[in-house]
């Protein structure tokens, strides 16, 4: 069975006449590295939105290993999200005056009682592995590099076996875009997640299997 298996996905904002995302069909393989190109507007933030059950399906299906996110009611989808998603955002949505380890674990706490035990150890040993020398150090004291590789040792900490990143390497420098991809290239290896990027970076596109080429909502 396919990882993924998309039907008939079609999404429409008020205003647009065109459907801003039509998918008659799209299925990835589990382990996939996929990436998803085109034009600014064409699309991709928003399959990312729909891929990742952040936006409710209202229109055709997403269905991961059988779960079909449009049957899905927003906390079961957000409960969904928490155990199989790993995002990391275009602009790192860290939060100010909390160091880069309490960042990591933020969406730990705030879904959980409490931590379960190891957990602030698997978030220090994540920011080892992403290279941040100091998990002390203050999110808005980091560079944009460093705050990339943050974001993605956040999104790494649950687990994911779904990796999703949404241009990650467009704010950074080459150096730093190159390193963020490697990163995030040997983590989805060694977890085995299903790891898929919107870029415009063809370096980056060029070090995934599979391109996904969107023009005004289609994939071409
Ligand atoms: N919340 C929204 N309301 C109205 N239009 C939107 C909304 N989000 C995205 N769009 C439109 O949908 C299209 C695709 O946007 P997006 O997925 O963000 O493209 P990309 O990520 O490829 O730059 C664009 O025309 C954009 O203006
Ligand atoms: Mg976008």
């Amino acid at each position: 069975m396919a990882a993924l298996e998309v039907r008939d996905l079609e999404v429409r904002f008020a205003g647009l006449g065109q459907p801003a995302l039509a998918i008659p069909e799209l299925e990835l393989e589990a382990g996939a590295r996929v990436a998803v190109t085109g034009p600014s507007g064409c699309g991709k933030t928003t399959l990312l939105n729909m891929l990742t059950g952040l936006e409710c399906v209202r229109h055709g299906h997403v269905a991961w290993a059988g779960t079909d996110l449009a049957s899905l009611g927003e906390g079961p989808r957000d409960r969904w999200r928490a155990a199989h998603v790993g995002l990391v955002m275009q602009d790192f949505h860290l939060f100010p005056g909390l160091s880069a380890l309490d960042n990591v674990l933020l969406p730990q706490r705030l879904s959980r009682w409490r931590l379960p035990a190891g957990l602030a150890d698997e978030a220090r040993r994540l920011l080892d592995r992403v290279g941040l020398p100091d998990p002390r150090q203050k999110a808005e004291t980091l560079s944009r590099g460093q705050m990339q590789r943050v974001a993605v040792a956040r999104a790494l900490l649950a687990r994911p076996d779904i990796l999703v990143a949404d241009e990650p390497t467009a704010s950074l420098d080459a150096e730093a875009g190159a390193a963020v991809a490697d990163l995030l290239l040997a983590l989805a290896d060694e977890t085995g997640a299903t790891l898929i990027v919107a870029t415009h970076d063809p370096r980056l596109a060029g070090r995934l299997t599979r391109t996904l080429r969107l023009d005004a909502g289609r994939l071409i």
